[in-house]
């Protein structure tokens, strides 16, 4: 089928080449000319595994193309929306500057029959205002949001646990369900539950779906705060609740806590929302998820001060990691970033080093020292914080090799990745997040 997709962002980029991949004949459309001449290329402009081999598969088997021209998805019969919806500038909202843009830069290329479909994180009731602008031209508003995870984009696109869409009821709404599914057929064949709703609950279940797991963080964060006062060890505390089905391990890694460019908006964003619709109350939960996060941060920062004897001041502090997790470059709202800010906030010395994310994080933060080998990262450092969970990091550190390079042996793990009795082991003085 033809398909255009209007914003190759993240997930812009990764829809247009997992939909050419499963045999669509698809044309990635976007404002920023660099982005476009790159992926023209078949060279994705981040870090995301999978990726680039799809994009040059794409490309050469000529089911794939990129441009700058709206008017190229003229023809196609489903529209993409993948915009982005950041956080405005002066509050918590989502800023629907580049969905209206997109949407209303599509219209003149819509005919009847077509679909427009909305995958950008929007604040509810989006989609109803965005179909009376559409419906007009002949074409069909649907809300089909999307659940990828950073790092596992191009198999959550391709493979997702769900496939979600808000379709409006009657007759162009049945064949808007027909042709979806015609889209996404090879995962329908597969099993996946396609589950067809209004627009409002299909809006909803994006950020419910991520106003859950970002709780979900907080909660096991807030225990590891528990801990901390009580001798427990909240690493133990998540498996054994874990062991309920109903609660289940999965997002009860507690550390640093959430960034990235999703859940941390998208909760906020929710929040502006409910207000907005008189129902503040129902998600005031979300400020204290939120707040608790954040917080994490802070005691990250102040277990470096305290292991290094009550002053990082002048302290060389070597930061592992900057990317907001592992598998990714993407340092958007990254705690482990804050973490090393706040560190050279203090006056220490700061290392910083990532295996994908550091000309990111140089670009945003010059004034920290950025050093791509790990090990020459390590080399006299008063203290050590792990703050992703690069495997680069968890598994293959020796800490004796460590112990080597390093002038004093403090280590603060932030994302409680490392295995506390070899480190101990090796000489060092280990601190977890919410451990003994
Ligand atoms: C998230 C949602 O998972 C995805 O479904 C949605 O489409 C977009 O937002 P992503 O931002 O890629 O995906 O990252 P995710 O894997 O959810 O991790 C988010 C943050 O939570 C990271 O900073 C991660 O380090 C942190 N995290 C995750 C924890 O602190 N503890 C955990 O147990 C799990």
């Amino acid at each position: 089928m033809r398909l255009s997709v209007i914003g190759c962002g993240y997930l812009g980029a990764v829809h247009a080449a997992a939909m050419a991949s499963i045999g669509h004949d698809v044309v990635g459309i976007d404002v920023d000319e660099r982005k476009i001449a790159s992926l023209s290329k078949g060279e994705a402009p981040f870090f995301e595994p999978g990726l680039p081999e799809i994009l040059s598969e794409g490309i050469s088997s000529g089911r794939l193309r990129f441009t700058t021209d709206m008017s190229e998805a003229k023809g196609a019969k489903v529209h993409f929306v993948g915009v982005g919806t950041p956080q405005v500038k002066d509050g918590y909202a989502a800023d629907l500057t580049y969905v209206n843009a997109a949407v209303d830069g599509l219209l003149p290329y819509l005919s009847d029959g077509d679909i427009v479909a909305g995958k950008s994180t929007v604040p509810v009731g989006t989609a109803a205002t965005l179909a009376e602008r559409v419906t007009p031209t002949g074409a069909t508003l649907v809300w089909n949001p999307e659940f990828l995870r950073e790092g596992f984009a191009v198999k959550d696109t391709i493979d997702p646990d769900r496939l979600v869409a808000g379709i409006p009821a009657g007759e162009a709404g049945d064949a808007a369900t027909s042709i979806l599914r015609e889209v996404y057929h090879p995962a329908i064949d597969k099993g996946t539950p396609f589950l067809v709703t209004d627009y409002a609950t299909a809006e909803l279940v994006k950020v419910a779906a991520n106003a859950f797991l970002a709780t979900k963080i907080s909660f096991i964060n807030a225990m590891a705060e528990i801990a901390e006062v009580t001798g427990a060890d909240v690493t133990q505390l998540a498996d054994a609740i874990g062991h309920d089905a109903r609660i289940g391990r999965r997002f009860l890694g507690a550390g640093i806590g959430f960034g990235g460019g999703c859940l941390p908006k998208d909760i906020r964003a929710f929040s502006a929302r409910a207000e907005e619709l008189g129902r503040s109350e129902s998600v005031s939960f979300l400020r204290e998820v939120d707040a608790i996060n954040l917080r994490r941060r802070d005691r990250a920062v102040q277990l470096v001060v305290e292991g290094l004897g009550g002053s990082v001041f002048k302290k060389n502090v070597t930061v592992l990691g900057a990317a907001f997790k592992p598998h990714s470059d993407d340092i958007r709202d990254s705690p482990a970033l804050d973490v090393a800010v706040q560190l050279h906030g203090l006056g220490a010395w700061v290392t910083v080093t990532d295996p994908e994310a550091l000309a990111n994080a140089e670009r945003i933060h010059p004034q920290l020292n950025y050093v791509a080998d790990r090990d020459e990262a390590l080399r006299g450092a008063d203290a050590v914080i792990v703050v992703t969970e690069w495997d680069e990091y968890r598994r293959e550190l020796d800490p004796g090799h460590a112990a080597s390079l390093t002038n004093g042996h403090v280590v603060i793990d932030g994302r409680n990745c490392l295995d506390a009795a070899a480190w101990r082991g090796a000489g060092w003085t280990y601190y977890g997040m919410g451990r003994p």
